[in-house]
């Protein structure tokens, strides 16, 4: 059964196309890298994937949804830009739906976020606010690591989830992320080749293409 299916799918912004026909199939529990020249159109790729953005040609079929605001309900995505609300922590990683305390306390920890909770007064309590962008670009990074994994998604993709994250940090980050992911169908966005060892398999984008 495949997870993924892309058929001959094209986006422009405006009159510019950066995804040009793209086919691809991941069948179920797949792991897909990605990895291409900054440009390429992997961002885009992903946002596409996730039901952000609407193809401008071909269809698109996601863990069986091909209509984009059901794709987005069934797929996680870590974004290269963090997209923090202003709302609390927990908010920010729960969106507002219900979870265990069980499981909070376990996305929290794989994301590598308990040492830093633990520091703030009120915990995931603490109020983001206005001052989302004060945050340190790891710390919004890893919040964005605990929605996606919070989701528990069958699908999850990755655009560069670790890349404001210190060596140590990543490490863990990605070890706990290839943990998460067992079993799900997953797409890392990364430039850095050496992420995607254990993968399935990894396609090179070049000019809004996809290469194996
Ligand atoms: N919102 C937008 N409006 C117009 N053009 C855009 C927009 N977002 C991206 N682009 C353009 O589309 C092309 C592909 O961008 P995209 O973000 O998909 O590249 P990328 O492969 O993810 O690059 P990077 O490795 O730097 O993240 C680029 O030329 C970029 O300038
Ligand atoms: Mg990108």
């Amino acid at each position: 059964m495949s997870m993924i299916e892309l058929d001959q799918v094209s986006f422009s912004y405006g009159g510019r196309q950066v995804v040009n026909q793209v086919t691809l199939v991941v069948p179920k529990g797949k792991h897909v890298g990605i990895v291409g020249e900054s440009g390429c159109g992997k961002s885009t790729l992903l946002k596409l994937l996730s039901g952000l953005y609407v193809p401008t040609e071909g269809t698109i079929k996601v863990a069986g949804e091909t209509e984009s605001a059901r794709i987005s309900k069934a797929v996680s995505i870590v974004m290269q830009t963090p997209q923090l609300l202003p709302m609390t922590i927990l908010e920010n990683i729960t969106l507002g739906r219900e979870y265990s305390k069980e499981w909070i306390d376990h996305v929290v920890s794989l994301s590598c976020l308990d040492q830093w909770i633990a520091s703030l007064e009120d915990g995931l309590d603490t109020y983001l606010g206005d001052r989302a962008n004060e945050l340190s670009g790891g710390q919004a990074q890893r919040i964005a690591i605990a929605r996606a994994v919070c989701k528990n998604s069958e699908v999850i993709l990755l655009d560069e989830p670790t890349s404001a994250l210190d060596h140590e940090t990543e490490k863990s980050v990605l070890e706990a992320l290839r943990r998460a992911a067992e079993g799900k169908t997953v797409i890392h966005v990364t430039h850095q080749r050496s992420h995607l060892e254990a993968y399935d398999s990894v396609y090179q984008m070049r000019e809004g293409k996809l290469y194996e």
